[in-house]
Order: structure tokens, then sequence, then C-alpha cells
């Protein structure tokens, strides 16, 4: 075992240090850069249908349900096609509107969870085309699914899934990329943006890795908190899902994800000076928003985190600690916010002796509903 994580300390630390090769796995092939094309072979002809639809259903579970999230965020904004995002579970137990010719698109890292297994087999008897985005190959979503499109994240022992995220967030964006393409709905201008940003993904997430320890370091003035609160707007708002969820996961400290505005309906009430706030507050088109929702948590005596773009002088100044990441395209911010995250969650856990790659109570793959 020690052989198999490879110098790690644990096999999620190997895992989020894999990132920039998983995302590379994951592109390679598809995108090309010399003449700047995208080609996805796994969809063939569907590609087509579904560049036609009108509508769109992503169905998955955990951590795959907030890249589908991402996705849809992608779908809706280069492709102009509606998306709704399911839980598996939710979906198969009422009566999904689902028609003839709709399509249907399943996230599953190990193409074995029985909900969403459970869900596309619901869909397909509707007469849907089902389609999926697995890293397990010859896995039982990747089988019955029309076709699909495989993360090629390598195997994922972490119970708490990293690389598998990242690597699922690639492919939709790919997948949102190809569509808009198809549809004409892209410029020539974002779509190279996009080839080329996607592409320089993988060494700016080696350059966030450099900076372990001083996550490491930050982490460590958190291990005694009993919650937290994770804030992004945006395609940033699945991360802040995504970060808590990882938190809860292998730390079992009570936390939870909010869309930033949404906080002053609610999770407001809970900051003082013993709650740590992380807000991804990169430079996007929310930036000026985000940094008025830091005010809010600052002027509650809230302590804060924030994941910043890289020379970012304003929120350094306003809040406790912070976390650079480089600049990319708006839409590609995912791919870096949420690498942070799920380092702080790591170190946090591991400084709590919890142990990271089985945490109680939770299987790699829950393949029983
Ligand atoms: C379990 C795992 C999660 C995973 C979820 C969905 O809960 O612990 O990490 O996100 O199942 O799994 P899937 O294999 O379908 O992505």
């Amino acid at each position: 075992e020690a052989i198999e994580k490879g110098g790690y300390e644990h096999f999620m630390l190997k895992e989020i240090f894999e990132q920039p090769r998983s995302i590379a796995d994951s592109m390679r092939g598809r995108i090309n850069t010399t003449d700047a094309t995208l080609l996805l072979g796994g969809l063939g002809s569907y590609l087509d249908k579904i560049a036609k639809t009108k509508r769109i259903v992503i169905v998955a579970c955990g951590t795959s349900w907030h890249a589908g999230l991402v996705g849809e965020y992608l779908l809706e904004e280069l492709a102009r096609i509606n998306v709704e995002v399911e839980y598996a579970s939710e979906f198969r137990y009422r009566n999904p509107i689902i028609k003839e010719g709709d399509i249907v698109i399943a996230i599953s890292q190990s193409g074995e969870t029985a909900d969403t297994m459970a869900a596309l087999e619901l869909a397909k008897s509707k007469g849907a085309i089902i389609l999926g985005v697995c890293n397990v190959v010859g896995s039982s979503i990747a089988r019955i699914t029309h076709a699909g499109v495989y993360t090629h994240a390598g195997p994922e022992i972490g119970v708490a899934s990293t690389k598998a995220f990242t690597a699922q967030v690639t492919v939709l964006t790919l997948i949102a990329i190809a569509v808009a393409q198809k549809k004409g709905s892209i410029s020539d201008q974002l779509y190279r943006e996009l080839i080329f940003g996607l592409d320089a993904i993988p060494a700016k997430v080696e350059k966030i890795l450099k900076n372990a320890d001083k996550v490491k370091e930050i982490s460590k003035l958190f291990t005694f908190a009993s919650n937290f609160i994770f804030l992004g707007r945006g395609l940033n708002f699945p991360v802040a899902l995504e970060g808590a969820l990882k938190l809860k996961e292998i730390s079992y400290i009570h936390a939870e994800g909010y869309p930033a505005a949404e906080m002053k309906h609610g999770p407001i009430a809970l900051i003082d000076e013993d709650m740590p706030v992380v807000f991804i507050a990169t430079k996007d088109s929310s930036y000026e928003k985000i940094v008025s929702n830091i005010q809010e948590v600052k002027a509650r005596k809230g302590r804060v985190i924030a994941i910043v773009t890289e020379g970012d002088t304003l929120i350094p100044k306003m809040v406790d600690f912070t976390i650079e990441v480089p600049r990319t395209n708006d839409l590609l911010l995912p791919l870096l916010t949420s690498i942070p995250l799920q380092l702080i969650s790591y170190y946090i856990a591991v400084l709590r002796g919890r142990n990271v790659d089985q945490p109680r109570n939770l299987a790699k793959s829950v393949t029983v509903e």
C-alpha cells in the first residue's frame, strides 16, 4: 500500500496532487491547440442530438451532482440549452417529465451508484437518450448508456472524491464547448480562449499545489472549529457546496455551502467571531458583489479565508487569510478554485486525526438504495 500511495501519506493527498495529470488526461486527444480543434469521439452522432434538444436533465449523486451544477451553468451559458440537475434519488421516485428523445446525462465516478443507474433506467424506459460521464471504463452506467465521454482521472481510492470531480468538470466543459460550437452559439474568440485556457489549466493547478504548505499553515488555525460556511457566486457556488461537502466527509466538521448573496436569508445569523467563512472571491463578473458579502461577514466578526485571484490587493486587506489562484477565463475557474478547498479539508482532517481515506459511515460507491 505504501508503494501505491507513491510516497504520499494518504491516497487523498496523492490524488489531489495528481490533478495536473488527471485533468490533462481528460483532455488528451480531445483538444488540439495546434489547430484549435475539439473532438469528443465518444459522443459520435449524439452531439447533433444534444445540439438540437431544448432541454437536458443531468442526474447524479454527491460530488458528481456538484460537477453537474457546474455543467448546468456551462451548458446554459455556452450552448443556451435549458438544463436541470437532479439528485438521482429524487428524480427516480417522482414521476419525472421525460419525453421521447429528451437528453439525460448521468455523471458518476464509479459508474455503479444504484440511484444514478436506476434513474437512467427509468429515463431510458421513457424513451430518453441517455449519456454518461463516467470514470470507470466498462462500469454498469457506462454500459447502459447510448454514448458518453469518459473522465480519465485514473483509479480514485480515497473515499472523498477529488481528482474525479475536476475530471468531471473538465469533460463537462468540453461537452459544453462542443455543443456550443455545433449550435453556433459561441464566438470564435471565446471558443479559442476556452481551448487555450483549458490547455493551460494543468500548469495552473500545479502552481496552486506548490503553495500547499501555506494552506496547511492556515488550516492549522481552524482545526478546532465546529462549523464552517463556504460561499461563492455563479460557477463558484457549486465549488462552495463541494468545499463544504469535502470538509464534512473527512473532518466531521459541520459545514454549509451557500450562494454568497443568499447568506443574508439565514446563515448570516450564525456568524460571530467563532465562525470561519471561506469565500471564493476570484476576479470574475461577481467580484464587486462578493466584496460586499465579505464586508457583511467581517462586520459581524466572522473569520474569513478568501480564495482570490493572483495579484488581488483589495481582498487581502479585508480578510484574515488569502489563498491565491492564477488567472483564467471565468468559465474555467472551478478547475482552479476547487483545489485549495480540497487541501483545506485534507489538512484539517489530518490534524484532527481523522481517517481521511476511509471516513466513518461513507462508502466509495453506494451500490444500494
Ligand atoms: C459516494 C461517494 C462520493 C460520490 C458519490 C457518487 O457518496 O462517497 O464521493 O460523489 O458516492 O458516486 P459516483 O461514483 O456515482 O460518482
